[in-house]
């Protein structure tokens, strides 16, 4: 009988040391979130970098481990477009060696279809400027080893009055993947004010229905705060309204965009719009600020402009390889602003983890007159006695081999300096 019951002590000790454990792993799970695509061997240098909000992918097309790069019609054609000015991009995309840099979409915006379907009920190409059809177009696209990208809207019609594709889902992305698409942007306008969380699941399952890996790009504005529902749905997600090409529209959307950092990572990204560098409105120091705050909030990198006639300085900063692979770094976590100073707090330090245990740090002057920017290890997120080299990714070089505690520089008014930072070990060598 003793016996029994100290088998049956034992058994209830075994089980409450199991749930121990179990409860433990559990709540040990919960306070310290462990980024999905971090190597076991890297850690997030700090909470300030928490990733804890990211998505359960749904959409399955394997896509967008990186975000997206490319050339979309929309910020200088606007409904300017026609197949000739699409082929001449992805020619000029090649030409300028920007698709071996990565801008490998190419995506024609709202405009290239009919206002009507056909009298099979299908969507069809706008036939005075797109005469030889979508699918011909993707032929081109894709015999210079890039990808076609298209638009359509989960309402009655685009926002240029085009048919929409809402309640006809399945057929047009089936549509879309015989013509050989690869990306969708869709878009909000005639909602018939059905909630967006309604409206952009049925175009996933039609995309993974489709047979096709066609990337799917969410975009409602930013209206129903998607980060906190559109991971589950999409590879990116806009977070604000359209872009336009001035220095206050692009501190504005890269604030807001700020915000939902922690829910963006590998398969799914916070789209703060396309890139307006190159179209006019800002100055060279401001779209340079505009691509590596872009660059480090891991948007999509979009060109707007008109490549087949850039300047050498618009290609200069699209062209930046130090800055797209910041953007491109497997880690995928959004950096974000982290400490900010001065009037209005136009002194600011933005930065993020990347692979590898660096970080890369941009010091922003949003001020109007020149100024020495200061980031501490403090609002890093790293240990004070740390020794970091430096990288200008502007300058292409080390503009220090051993700073610690701090690290300062000056900056012109409304310029954004880049660098990455990376921890110094006894074995670390410093080179150019
Ligand atoms: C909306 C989108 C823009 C663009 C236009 C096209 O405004 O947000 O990015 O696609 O429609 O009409």
């Amino acid at each position: 009988m003793a016996k029994i019951a100290g088998n049956l002590a034992l058994k209830c000790l075994h089980i409450l040391v199991l749930y121990v454990y179990v409860t433990s792993v559990v709540l040990a799970a919960r306070v310290l979130p462990v980024h999905p695509y971090l190597q076991s061997n890297e850690k997030p240098i700090s909470n300030i970098f928490d990733t804890s909000k990211y998505g359960i992918l749904q959409i399955k097309n394997g896509l967008a481990d990186t975000p997206q790069m490319g050339w979309n019609s929309w910020n200088f054609f606007a409904c300017n477009i026609n197949e000739t000015v699409i082929k001449e991009t992805a020619d000029a995309l090649i030409s300028t060696g920007l698709a071996k840099l990565g801008y490998i979409y190419v995506n024609i915006d709202d405009c290239w279809s009919g206002t009507k379907r056909n009298s099979k009920g299908q969507l069809v190409h706008d036939p005075k400027t797109f005469p030889s059809g979508i699918k011909a177009l993707a032929d081109y696209v894709h015999s210079k080893g890039l990808k076609l990208g298209i638009y359509s809207d989960a309402g009655v019609f685009t926002c240029q009055v085009r048919a929409g594709s809402l309640y006809h889902e399945y057929d047009d992305a089936a549509l879309f993947a015989s013509w050989g698409v690869d990306y969708l942007k869709y878009d909000n306008c005639f909602n018939l004010g059905i909630k967006p969380e309604k409206r952009y699941p049925p175009m996933r399952d039609a995309l993974n229905a489709s047979g096709r890996a066609i990337f799917y790009s969410i975009c409602e504005w930013g209206e129903d705060d998607p980060a906190l529902w559109a991971g589950k749905v999409g590879n990116s997600w806009r977070t604000t309204e359209d872009i336009n090409d001035t220095w206050a529209s692009m501190t504005a959307i890269a604030d807001i965009n700020d915000k939902w950092a922690p829910y963006a990572g590998p398969g799914g990204w916070n789209d703060p719009d396309m890139l307006e560098v190159g179209n006019g409105g800002m100055t060279y120091l401001e779209y340079r600020a505009h691509f590596s705050i872009w660059a480090l909030m891991k948007a999509p990198l979009l060109v707007g402009c008109d490549v087949r006639n850039m300047t050498a300085e618009t290609f200069e900063i699209l062209s930046n390889e130090e800055v797209i692979a910041v953007n491109q770094d497997r880690l995928g976590v959004q950096g974000r602003k982290v400490y900010v100073y001065g009037n209005d707090n136009c002194y600011q330090i933005w930065a993020g983890p990347m692979s590898g245990n660096r970080l890369t740090v941009a010091l922003w002057n949003r001020c109007s007159k020149p100024a020495t920017i200061t980031a501490k290890w403090d609002a890093l997120g790293l240990d004070s006695s740390i020794t970091v080299s430096v990288r200008d990714l502007w300058k292409h070089k080390f503009v220090s081999a051993n700073s610690v505690g701090s690290f300062s520089a000056n900056v012109d008014s409304h310029s954004c300096e880049m660098y990455i930072f990376t921890p110094q070990t006894e074995t670390a060598s410093f080179g150019h």
